[in-house]
């Protein structure tokens, strides 16, 4: 057995400077700047990364699930290092935090058939010796999402829809039975009719195997439909951070931006509002001030300009803004709420 004990994920203080470029065209871009959030997967909860364009949602997701490693700071599961752990610890952690992603027909290769991967997935993790010891693995993870391998039997990923192949991708992530999946924007390259049943088939995992998600969205209806947990972020920082609640009374003034976009009661407008102050909020390219939201800020003050607003603990929420210095704790490191 692995030596990883604990029940939490902790991004500590993460950083990630990508260095583009050479000789004096040289420049480093700040995809994610000092992060700090805790997931406790005993909760099995679903915590969402929400953001416009760029924000570095994605670079924050390969970060957690070990593909990237930040510049600084550090990212802990159950205790351990995920950059610094043995090969055993690294095995395990692999079984248990899985990743589902953005566009399944990439995910799958064109010439192989579907459930080859499933049954891969269950020999390589030991879980059977062949084929035929697989077969309840797979079947079981099948029936989770809804399908059978009577269904996608001999299929190839051209002979089933977004939805499908999208639902198999689940499965297949469901196979080592992990206690996190990191799903990046999984339902934003599948037709729009079947967006539904996949937000909804995650609700269900969670609700009934308690298995947590780091769900990653542009799109605030679902992320407050399925999340218990959201952070705000914007340009590699995260502003607001807490229960979804935060959502309908925002704190901070970006968050509140996004809740005012939203034209009751039609949540159908409500999206579509959402989406264009995310994609006004793309065009916006990098002020000078200090706090990054500054330049669209209705509250702006003088120190917004020059010194970059420290996080404050604000009602269980963390809040990166100057407002809340006088209301709120200042945070003196990387704990959490
Ligand atoms: N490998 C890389 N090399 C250089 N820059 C990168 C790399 N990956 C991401 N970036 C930059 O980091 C920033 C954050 O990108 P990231 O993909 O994490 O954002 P995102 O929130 O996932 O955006 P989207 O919603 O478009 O998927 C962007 O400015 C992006 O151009
Ligand atoms: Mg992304």
């Amino acid at each position: 057995m692995s030596s990883m004990n604990g029940s939490k994920l902790v991004v500590n203080g993460v950083t990630k400077i990508f260095k583009m470029g050479s000789g004096f065209s040289r420049i480093n871009i700040t995809a994610v700047k000092d992060i700090s959030l805790e997931i406790d997967l005993a909760k099995g909860e679903i915590f969402t990364l929400a953001g416009e364009s760029g924000s570095g949602k994605t670079t924050l997701s390969r970060i957690i699930l070990g593909i990237i490693e930040p510049t600084y700071g550090k990212v802990l599961y159950r205790n351990k290092n995920i950059f610094a752990m043995k090969r055993n610890e690294r095995r395990q952690f692999i079984k248990e935090v899985q990743v589902v992603s953005q566009n399944p027909f990439e995910a799958f290769n064109p010439l192989k058939k579907v459930e080859s991967y499933l049954f891969k997935t269950a020999i390589r993790f030991g879980l059977a010796r062949d084929k035929k010891g697989a077969i309840p693995h797979v079947e079981k993870a099948l029936k989770a999402v809804g399908l059978s391998l009577a269904e996608i039997n001999d299929r190839y990923p051209n002979e089933l829809s977004g939805g499908q192949l999208q639902r198999v991708a689940i499965a297949r992530s469901l196979i080592t039975q992990p206690s996190m999946i990191v799903a990046d924007e999984p339902v934003s390259m599948i037709d729009a009719s079947l967006r539904m049943s996949i937000i909804n088939l995650i609700k269900q995992l969670n609700e009934e195997s308690k298995i947590n998600f780091i769900y990653i969205t542009h799109d605030l209806a679902t992320a407050y439909y399925v999340s218990h947990k959201i952070a705000i972020m914007l340009k590699g920082e995260v502003v607001e951070l807490g229960s979804i609640d935060l959502l309908t009374e925002p704190l901070h003034p970006y968050t509140e931006l996004l809740r005012t976009s939203i034209p009751e009661p039609d949540p159908d407008k409500a999206l579509e509002a959402i989406d264009k102050e995310l994609v006004i909020s793309k065009r916006n390219f990098d002020s000078d001030f200090a706090c990054k939201f500054a330049d669209r800020c209705p509250s702006k003050m003088k120190i917004c300009e020059r010194e970059e607003p420290k996080n404050y603990i604000v009602n269980g929420r963390i809040v990166k803004c100057h407002m809340y210095s006088n209301k709120g704790i200042k945070m003196t490191n990387s704990i959490q709420i």
